[in-house]
């Protein structure tokens, strides 16, 4: 098993003093862990740290974290500082790497498809910010290939900000569908003439324990098209995991990178390939039918 470290040049590398820091704020965040009430009153005075707490889980608070910008949201400095400390400094930068690494691996799977129509399904899609910026940045650049879009949520909301999203990238919408459902019905979405070539469920298996992971892995693979490749990842074992668990109570279920090879090995995917940045916090990983 070896994670491949991407390097881009949009990419928010920790530089050194980052690093530093880090190494500095890490014992802070565990002292604060230990003691969640006295954590939860620091962290509370960040409204947007706040607002992606009550939001744990969602695309909504996926996107806060995609948006955060330093410059952009006021107010009162030890509120700017919380915020820029967790969006910067800790867990939010590698969320947003690790939504570059999925464009570019959607990116390549699409350009190297030997297909004429090529079909995509997106399980938790959320958004799908991944697919619909990637489609269309290759409309632009004048890729002319049928790509079919299948995008399945279990949050009505998730998919209307998603079809919004679609308008805004001036995407041809005739060619995507948004579906409300669970992703426990793979094969639902999988019928009449629909097998993906690619499928994408990143921001999920987190929340999936070991068996549930295997049965969809399985139930993915056997819905693949023939060549068919899977995008998906997992959050790594990381000093912030109790931190993030105690403090902003979102629970998820850490695994390292042989673990995520593991699940998909069993679940009979041949060629599995991980990626993420230096700090390594989100591992992606592809596997190849
Ligand atoms: C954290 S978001 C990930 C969004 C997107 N894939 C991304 O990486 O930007 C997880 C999404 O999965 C959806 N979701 C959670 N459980 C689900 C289930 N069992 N079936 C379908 N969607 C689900 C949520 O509504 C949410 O929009």
């Amino acid at each position: 098993m070896k994670v491949r470290i991407m390097h881009f040049p949009d990419f928010e590398y920790n530089v050194y003093w980052i690093l530093l820091l880090r190494l500095f704020l890490h014992p802070i965040m565990k002292f604060f862990a230990s003691f969640p009430w006295l954590g939860k009153i620091f962290f509370e005075k960040s409204q947007y740290c706040k607002f992606i707490r009550e939001k744990a889980m969602s695309y909504v608070a996926l996107e806060k974290i995609y948006s955060y910008s330093w410059r952009q949201y006021n107010a009162n400095i030890l509120d700017r500082i919380i915020t820029y400390t967790w969006l910067n400094i800790f867990n939010g930068f590698s969320t947003r790497n690790r939504l570059k690494i999925v464009k570019k691996l959607l990116r390549d799977a699409l350009l190297l498809s030997q297909k004429d129509e090529i079909n995509v399904l997106s399980l938790g899609a959320g958004s799908a910010r991944s697919i619909l910026e990637v489609v269309s940045q290759l409309r632009r650049e004048g890729f002319s290939k049928k790509i079919k879009i299948k995008l399945i949520d279990s949050s009505r909301d998730a998919l209307n900000f998603s079809r919004k999203l679609a308008e805004e990238l001036k995407l041809e919408t005739g060619d995507i569908e948004w579906h409300r459902g669970l992703i426990d019905t793979v094969d639902i979405f999988c019928k009449n003439g629909f097998k993906p070539d690619i499928i994408e469920m990143v921001g999920l298996l987190d929340y999936f324990n070991h068996q549930e992971a295997l049965k969809l892995f399985q139930s993915i693979r056997e819905n693949l098209a023939q060549k068919g490749i899977l995008i998906t990842g997992n959050v790594n074992k990381n000093p912030e995991e109790k931190f993030i668990r105690e403090i902003i109570e979102w629970n998820m279920i850490y695994r390292r990178p042989n673990q995520l090879e593991d699940l998909l090995l069993t679940s009979g995917f041949n060629e599995v390939k991980m990626f993420s940045d230096k700090i390594m916090t989100h591992i992606v990983a592809e596997g190849k039918v």
